[in-house]
């Protein structure tokens, strides 16, 4: 396969001992047709001569934001032409610094600026690697699109055994011919994925809503996106970051999700449906403030929300709509008459009372529940692998149809 032919691949390589490491991963990579632009961190040139990667590469390695000819805006040609950024090896450093938006040298402003996929392979000692800081800085990392391979087991320079080696370049040329070869799998695909929760007002400062943060919807559009689909992604109110290159609406009550899923419903191949949307709504909102005083308790009268997914359920067509289910028991069982009432292609059921799973947290443990009656039980794992996953049987559902035709 083909993966990597004349792909542009920046090669990050910092400060670590493993940096001896980069030549190979540049031949591996050139082998297969690639194009690799090396960049050093001024400790990386400590550990291994720019001669080495420039000879291997046979590409110019940049070492300074400041060349003497600053006509090329290096940071900005270097990320504009990124296919994939690849840090190998990464630091604990360099990954604590991408985490929080630094950016003051050639390697972190071109990562600041790069609308490509980031991959960091790090390597560092067992204990810099268990550190709390850095274990929150790569979750971070994490939930917000950054891909991770490694680090593995075993014998460290400094003599320690444990986790911490960087993955070997065979394993890290591997990764990144799987990310390649699932980047047009929706190519000329579109997608709508909502996301977070709805608010639905009792007065103009409070309100009814639920845990959702988007994590798992915005994870699910970013993993669209990277595999070549059109996104649309409708959330609602939400403290992240929505991913770069997706149209992006926010929306606040029920009502408002609906009427934007329905705009757009007719122009995409399918719905994604990640959203913790209110089931009710108070019958009445207050115009201004409701005032506590001369009140000693006050009865909320709550009205149903139109249900989006069973009502595009009932027109989807050849479309794809997939839903979630989140239960706090009887789960499977739910989620088999929603999968059915919804007509639904697919449902992604999780335990909310679930440790790890369901709202806020980076992780998730999900059912896959198909219209054919299939169950698959998925382990814990990162919303982001969570989201890869869905998207394989979206992949799968597609190809499928086409058959059958
Ligand atoms: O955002 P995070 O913090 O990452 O949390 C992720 C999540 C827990 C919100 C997500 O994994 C999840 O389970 N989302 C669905 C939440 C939900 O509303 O589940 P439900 O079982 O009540 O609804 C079933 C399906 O119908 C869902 O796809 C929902 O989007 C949809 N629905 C529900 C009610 C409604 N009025 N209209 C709908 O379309």
């Amino acid at each position: 396969m083909d993966e990597l032919k004349n792909k542009n691949i920046i090669l990050g390589v910092t400060g670590s001992i493993a940096a001896y490491k980069a030549p190979e991963i540049i031949r591996l990579l050139v082998r297969e047709g690639a194009y690799v632009y090396p960049v050093m961190t001024r400790s990386a040139t400590y550990f291994i001569h720019p001669l080495t990667l420039q000879s291997v590469s046979r590409e110019k390695v940049t070492l300074s934001l400041f060349n003497g000819d600053e006509r090329d805006i290096r940071h900005i040609s270097l990320s504009a032409l990124a296919d994939i950024l690849l840090i190998a090896p990464a630091t604990a450093n360099i990954i604590g610094k991408i985490a929080a938006g630094i950016a003051d040298d050639i390697l972190t402003t071109t990562v600041v600026a790069t609308r490509a996929p980031v991959v960091i392979a790090p390597a560092m000692n067992e204990r810099m690697y268990e550190n709390p800081v850095v274990q929150q800085n790569i979750a971070r990392l994490k939930s917000t699109g950054y891909r991770f391979i490694g680090p593995e087991e075993g014998r460290l320079a400094c003599q320690d055994k444990g986790k911490g080696r960087m993955s070997e370049p065979a394993t890290i040329v591997g990764f990144l011919k799987k990310i390649f070869s699932k980047m047009e799998d929706f190519k000329g695909k579109s997608f709508i994925v909502t996301a977070g929760p709805t608010r639905e007002p009792i007065d103009v400062v409070r309100f009814i809503s639920n845990y959702s943060s988007g994590k798992m919807g915005f994870a699910i559009a970013r993993e669209m996106r990277d595999r070549g689909a059109k996104v649309i992604l409708i959330s609602g109110p939400t403290f992240i970051k929505p991913p770069e290159g997706v149209d992006f609406f926010v929306v606040e009550t029920a009502r408002q999700m609906e009427e934007k899923v329905k705009e757009y419903f007719d122009r995409v191949d399918g719905l994604i449906m990640t959203a913790a949307v209110c089931d009710f709504r108070p019958v009445q909102s207050f115009k201004g403030k409701m005032k506590k005083e001369s009140k000693e308790r006050v009865v909320l009268e709550l009205v149903r929300n139109p249900d989006i997914l069973e009502e595009i359920g009932r027109v989807k067509g050849e479309k794809i709509l997939i839903g979630f289910c989140a239960e706090a028991e009887n789960i499977l069982q739910e989620a088999r008459q929603k999968l059915k009432k919804k007509n639904l292609d697919l449902i992604v059921a999780n335990d909310v009372t679930e440790k790890g799973a369901g709202f806020e947290v980076d992780t998730n443990k999900v059912f896959l529940l198909n219209s054919k009656g299939e169950v698959k039980s998925l382990p814990l794992m990162s919303k982001r692998k969570v989201a890869e996953v869905i998207c394989d049987h979206i992949k799968q559902i597609l190809e499928e149809r086409q058959a059958n035709k």
